[in-house]
């Protein structure tokens, strides 16, 4: 989590940037969530639990990060199809920074970067 953006990450900056954390709500989503929007990006995230969502939105609020998001299991196609839409709206069609947590597969994280 981002305890100090004043100092180490300040000649850092990805504003205008736009990034998806799937699964941003705990753990290792929830501090890059945290980390990417400390730097100015602005993130989508999703998780399957509505109200722990709704705190962490309150939270980022609260801290000015441009942070939204919104429930989706990433495990039925269906639904990912309805994020993915939600997000190219969100982001006209610009996503700069995928971090997929929320993965099909157990154990692994996948990150990637699109210029
Ligand atoms: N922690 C480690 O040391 C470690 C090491 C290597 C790899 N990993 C991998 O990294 C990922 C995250 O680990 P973590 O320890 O940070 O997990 P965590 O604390 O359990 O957090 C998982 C996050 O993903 C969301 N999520 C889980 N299943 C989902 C689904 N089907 N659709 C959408 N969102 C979902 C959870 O919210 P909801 O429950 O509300 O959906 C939560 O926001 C996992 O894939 C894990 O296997 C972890």
């Amino acid at each position: 989590m981002v305890k100090d953006s004043s100092s180490s990450l300040s000649q850092w900056s990805l504003r205008g940037t736009t990034a998806l954390v799937t699964g941003g709500t705990k753990g290792i989503g929830l501090a890059i969530v945290e980390e990417l929007a400390a730097l100015g990006a602005t993130v989508y995230t999703c998780c399957r639990n509505q109200n722990q969502l709704n705190e962490c939105l309150q939270q980022w609020k609260i801290k000015g990060f441009q942070v939204s998001g919104s429930v989706c299991d990433v495990t039925f196609p269906a639904e990912r199809e309805t994020m993915i839409n939600n997000v190219s709206y969100m982001f006209e069609a610009k996503l700069n920074i995928l971090v997929s947590l929320s993965s099909f597969s157990k154990n692994i994280v996948l990150f990637f970067i699109f210029y």
